[in-house]
Protein backbone atom coordinates (compact mmCIF):
# COMPACT_ATOMS: atom_id res chain seq x y z
CA UNK A 1 0.00 0.00 0.00
CA UNK A 2 2.88 2.68 0.78
CA UNK A 3 4.73 2.07 -2.14
CA UNK A 4 1.42 2.69 -4.73
CA UNK A 5 0.58 5.88 -2.68
CA UNK A 6 4.10 6.82 -3.39
CA UNK A 7 3.75 6.08 -7.18
CA UNK A 8 0.55 8.13 -7.50
CA UNK A 9 2.20 11.25 -6.15
CA UNK A 10 5.40 11.25 -8.46
CA UNK A 11 3.30 10.84 -11.71
CA UNK A 12 2.74 14.34 -12.86
CA UNK A 13 -0.36 14.88 -15.94
CA UNK A 14 -0.10 17.48 -17.22
CA UNK A 15 -3.62 19.14 -17.42
CA UNK A 16 -4.46 22.02 -20.04
CA UNK A 17 -5.19 25.39 -18.50
CA UNK A 18 -7.76 27.19 -19.89
CA UNK A 19 -7.61 30.84 -19.72
CA UNK A 20 -10.10 33.18 -20.80
CA UNK A 21 -9.26 37.04 -22.14
CA UNK A 22 -11.03 39.31 -20.86
CA UNK A 23 -12.56 41.86 -22.43
CA UNK A 24 -10.73 44.39 -20.23
CA UNK A 25 -7.80 42.50 -20.36
CA UNK A 26 -5.25 44.49 -22.62
CA UNK A 27 -3.96 41.26 -24.74
CA UNK A 28 -7.81 41.02 -25.67
CA UNK A 29 -7.82 44.49 -26.99
CA UNK A 30 -4.58 43.91 -28.54
CA UNK A 31 -5.97 40.71 -30.85
CA UNK A 32 -9.01 42.82 -31.23
CA UNK A 33 -8.11 45.49 -32.67
CA UNK A 34 -5.15 44.10 -35.27
CA UNK A 35 -7.41 40.79 -36.48
CA UNK A 36 -10.48 43.02 -37.21
CA UNK A 37 -8.83 45.50 -39.34
CA UNK A 38 -7.07 43.02 -41.25
CA UNK A 39 -10.11 41.07 -41.93
CA UNK A 40 -11.97 43.97 -43.25
CA UNK A 41 -9.03 44.94 -45.86
CA UNK A 42 -8.79 41.08 -46.79
CA UNK A 43 -12.52 41.84 -47.81
CA UNK A 44 -11.98 44.97 -49.59
CA UNK A 45 -9.40 43.61 -51.62
CA UNK A 46 -10.75 40.68 -53.04
CA UNK A 47 -14.01 41.92 -53.63
CA UNK A 48 -12.44 44.65 -55.60
CA UNK A 49 -10.50 42.28 -56.96
CA UNK A 50 -13.60 40.39 -58.57
CA UNK A 51 -15.42 43.37 -59.51
CA UNK A 52 -12.04 44.20 -61.60
CA UNK A 53 -12.41 41.00 -63.51
CA UNK A 54 -16.17 40.95 -63.86
CA UNK A 55 -16.44 44.60 -64.79
CA UNK A 56 -13.67 46.88 -66.25
CA UNK A 57 -12.19 43.74 -68.31
CA UNK A 58 -14.87 42.24 -70.12
CA UNK A 59 -12.77 40.47 -72.56
CA UNK A 60 -11.83 38.46 -69.79
CA UNK A 61 -15.08 36.51 -70.02
CA UNK A 62 -15.34 35.98 -73.46
CA UNK A 63 -15.30 32.60 -74.74
CA UNK A 64 -13.86 32.52 -78.11
CA UNK A 65 -15.17 29.18 -78.81
CA UNK A 66 -18.53 29.63 -78.18
CA UNK A 67 -20.91 27.21 -80.12
CA UNK A 68 -21.63 30.33 -82.35
CA UNK A 69 -17.98 30.94 -83.10
CA UNK A 70 -16.52 27.84 -84.16
CA UNK A 71 -14.76 29.35 -87.23
CA UNK A 72 -13.76 32.65 -85.46
CA UNK A 73 -15.29 34.37 -87.86
CA UNK A 74 -16.56 38.19 -87.04
CA UNK A 75 -19.57 39.52 -88.84
CA UNK A 76 -19.07 37.11 -91.23
CA UNK A 77 -15.77 37.57 -91.93
CA UNK A 78 -12.55 34.80 -91.45
CA UNK A 79 -9.17 35.74 -90.13
CA UNK A 80 -6.68 36.04 -92.79
CA UNK A 81 -2.94 36.88 -92.77
CA UNK A 82 -0.94 39.23 -94.10
CA UNK A 83 1.28 37.77 -97.15
CA UNK A 84 4.75 38.44 -96.43
CA UNK A 85 6.10 41.02 -98.67
CA UNK A 86 8.37 39.10 -100.66
CA UNK A 87 5.61 36.93 -102.10
CA UNK A 88 3.88 40.30 -103.74
CA UNK A 89 4.69 41.04 -107.00
CA UNK A 90 3.75 44.39 -109.17
CA UNK A 91 1.57 43.80 -112.03
CA UNK A 92 0.37 47.36 -112.89
CA UNK A 93 0.66 50.58 -111.45
CA UNK A 94 -0.82 49.89 -107.57
CA UNK A 95 -1.56 46.44 -107.95
CA UNK A 96 0.34 43.79 -106.38
CA UNK A 97 -0.47 40.27 -106.01
CA UNK A 98 0.36 37.00 -104.68
CA UNK A 99 3.31 35.54 -107.25
CA UNK A 100 1.37 32.28 -106.97
CA UNK A 101 -1.28 33.88 -109.15
CA UNK A 102 0.24 36.73 -110.65
CA UNK A 103 0.56 34.51 -113.83
CA UNK A 104 -2.46 32.85 -114.06
CA UNK A 105 -4.23 36.33 -113.64
CA UNK A 106 -2.32 38.02 -116.30
CA UNK A 107 -2.82 34.97 -118.81
CA UNK A 108 -6.77 35.56 -118.09
CA UNK A 109 -6.93 39.22 -118.65
CA UNK A 110 -4.57 38.54 -122.06
CA UNK A 111 -7.32 36.05 -123.11
CA UNK A 112 -10.41 38.14 -122.03
CA UNK A 113 -8.79 41.05 -124.39
CA UNK A 114 -8.31 38.63 -127.25
CA UNK A 115 -12.19 37.83 -126.84
CA UNK A 116 -12.83 41.90 -127.22
CA UNK A 117 -13.26 41.68 -123.49
CA UNK A 118 -11.58 44.43 -121.19
CA UNK A 119 -10.67 43.92 -117.89
CA UNK A 120 -9.32 46.52 -115.17
CA UNK A 121 -7.99 45.43 -111.86
CA UNK A 122 -9.16 47.56 -109.48
CA UNK A 123 -7.89 46.32 -106.16
CA UNK A 124 -5.38 43.70 -105.48
CA UNK A 125 -3.28 43.19 -102.17
CA UNK A 126 -3.80 45.36 -99.68
CA UNK A 127 -2.10 45.65 -95.97
CA UNK A 128 -3.91 45.09 -93.10
CA UNK A 129 -3.27 48.61 -91.83
CA UNK A 130 -4.86 49.74 -95.46
CA UNK A 131 -7.34 47.70 -94.64
CA UNK A 132 -8.15 49.20 -91.16
CA UNK A 133 -8.35 52.41 -92.86
CA UNK A 134 -10.78 51.16 -95.10
CA UNK A 135 -12.98 49.99 -92.58
CA UNK A 136 -12.72 52.52 -89.99
CA UNK A 137 -12.63 55.78 -91.68
CA UNK A 138 -15.39 55.08 -94.24
CA UNK A 139 -17.48 53.42 -91.27
CA UNK A 140 -17.10 57.01 -89.40
CA UNK A 141 -17.21 58.89 -92.78
CA UNK A 142 -20.86 57.02 -93.27
CA UNK A 143 -22.10 57.22 -89.88
CA UNK A 144 -22.39 53.10 -89.91
CA UNK A 145 -22.74 50.76 -86.92
CA UNK A 146 -19.76 47.80 -87.80
CA UNK A 147 -22.50 44.92 -88.57
CA UNK A 148 -23.53 47.84 -91.37
CA UNK A 149 -19.86 48.06 -92.48
CA UNK A 150 -19.10 44.75 -92.88
CA UNK A 151 -21.47 44.13 -95.24
CA UNK A 152 -19.64 45.66 -97.71
CA UNK A 153 -15.71 45.91 -96.28
CA UNK A 154 -13.70 43.12 -94.00
CA UNK A 155 -12.44 44.15 -90.71
CA UNK A 156 -8.90 44.66 -90.52
CA UNK A 157 -7.30 41.06 -90.33
CA UNK A 158 -10.26 39.97 -91.99
CA UNK A 159 -9.60 40.51 -95.93
CA UNK A 160 -9.00 38.22 -97.91
CA UNK A 161 -6.85 41.10 -100.10
CA UNK A 162 -4.79 40.80 -97.54
CA UNK A 163 -3.36 37.24 -98.46
CA UNK A 164 -2.48 38.87 -102.15
CA UNK A 165 -5.13 36.41 -103.57
CA UNK A 166 -7.94 38.45 -104.01
CA UNK A 167 -8.44 40.68 -106.94
CA UNK A 168 -11.24 43.31 -107.59
CA UNK A 169 -11.93 43.62 -111.59
CA UNK A 170 -14.16 46.07 -113.31
CA UNK A 171 -14.97 46.42 -116.94
CA UNK A 172 -12.53 48.93 -119.00
CA UNK A 173 -15.64 50.24 -121.12
CA UNK A 174 -18.25 50.40 -117.97
CA UNK A 175 -15.95 52.12 -115.62
CA UNK A 176 -19.29 53.30 -113.83
CA UNK A 177 -19.77 49.91 -112.42
CA UNK A 178 -16.60 49.78 -110.44
CA UNK A 179 -17.12 48.14 -107.00
CA UNK A 180 -21.09 48.11 -107.66
CA UNK A 181 -23.24 45.41 -107.92
CA UNK A 182 -24.37 46.69 -111.43
CA UNK A 183 -20.94 45.49 -112.87
CA UNK A 184 -23.10 42.03 -113.55
CA UNK A 185 -24.74 43.34 -116.22
CA UNK A 186 -21.68 44.20 -117.91
CA UNK A 187 -19.76 42.16 -120.88
CA UNK A 188 -16.35 41.66 -118.29
CA UNK A 189 -18.95 39.80 -115.69
CA UNK A 190 -20.49 37.74 -118.14
CA UNK A 191 -16.99 36.53 -119.60
CA UNK A 192 -15.26 36.27 -115.98
CA UNK A 193 -18.28 33.66 -115.31
CA UNK A 194 -18.14 31.55 -118.12
CA UNK A 195 -14.41 31.77 -117.88
CA UNK A 196 -13.03 32.30 -114.14
CA UNK A 197 -12.48 29.06 -113.09
CA UNK A 198 -10.37 28.19 -115.99
CA UNK A 199 -8.14 30.18 -114.46
CA UNK A 200 -8.59 28.89 -111.25
CA UNK A 201 -10.94 32.23 -109.91
CA UNK A 202 -13.57 31.96 -108.06
CA UNK A 203 -16.11 35.05 -106.95
CA UNK A 204 -16.07 34.93 -102.69
CA UNK A 205 -19.13 36.60 -101.98
CA UNK A 206 -22.18 35.32 -103.84
CA UNK A 207 -25.66 36.02 -103.74
CA UNK A 208 -26.37 33.46 -100.77
CA UNK A 209 -24.14 35.42 -98.95
CA UNK A 210 -25.95 35.91 -95.13
CA UNK A 211 -23.47 38.66 -93.81
CA UNK A 212 -21.81 40.20 -96.50
CA UNK A 213 -23.18 41.88 -99.88
CA UNK A 214 -22.86 40.27 -103.10
CA UNK A 215 -19.79 41.63 -104.75
CA UNK A 216 -19.66 40.15 -108.84
CA UNK A 217 -16.45 42.11 -108.67
CA UNK A 218 -13.94 40.95 -106.12
CA UNK A 219 -12.59 37.07 -107.06
CA UNK A 220 -10.04 34.76 -105.73
CA UNK A 221 -7.57 32.20 -106.44
CA UNK A 222 -7.44 28.80 -105.58
CA UNK A 223 -4.86 27.64 -107.95
CA UNK A 224 -2.41 26.23 -105.34
CA UNK A 225 -2.26 24.25 -102.69
CA UNK A 226 -1.31 27.50 -100.59
CA UNK A 227 -4.34 29.18 -101.73
CA UNK A 228 -6.48 26.29 -100.84
CA UNK A 229 -5.31 26.35 -97.67
CA UNK A 230 -6.16 29.63 -97.11
CA UNK A 231 -9.29 29.90 -98.12
CA UNK A 232 -10.01 26.02 -96.78
CA UNK A 233 -12.08 27.57 -93.48
CA UNK A 234 -14.38 30.12 -95.79
CA UNK A 235 -14.72 26.72 -98.32
CA UNK A 236 -16.18 24.66 -95.77
CA UNK A 237 -18.40 26.79 -94.18
CA UNK A 238 -20.23 27.85 -97.57
CA UNK A 239 -20.38 23.73 -98.09
CA UNK A 240 -21.85 23.84 -94.30
CA UNK A 241 -24.31 26.09 -95.09
CA UNK A 242 -25.87 24.27 -97.65
N1 LIG B 1 -14.93 43.97 -99.73
C1 LIG B 1 -14.36 42.78 -99.14
C2 LIG B 1 -15.38 42.09 -98.29
C3 LIG B 1 -13.13 43.08 -98.34
O1 LIG B 1 -13.06 44.19 -97.80
O2 LIG B 1 -12.28 42.22 -98.22
ZN1 LIG C 1 -12.43 42.90 -103.06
Amino acid sequence: MERKEEVIETIDIPVAERKYLKETNPKFKEKFFFIIPLLILLFFVSGLRFSRNSKTNPLKNINFNNANNHDHSILGHLPYNEISKEKLVLIEPNIEVHIDMSESLLQMKEDAKNEGIFLVFLSGYRSINLQNNIFYTLKSKRNQIASERARVSAPPGYSEHSTGFAIDIGDSNKRDTDFDVKFENTDAFRWLKKNAAKYHFKLSFNKNNKNVDYEPWHWRYEGSIDALKVFEASNRNINNAK
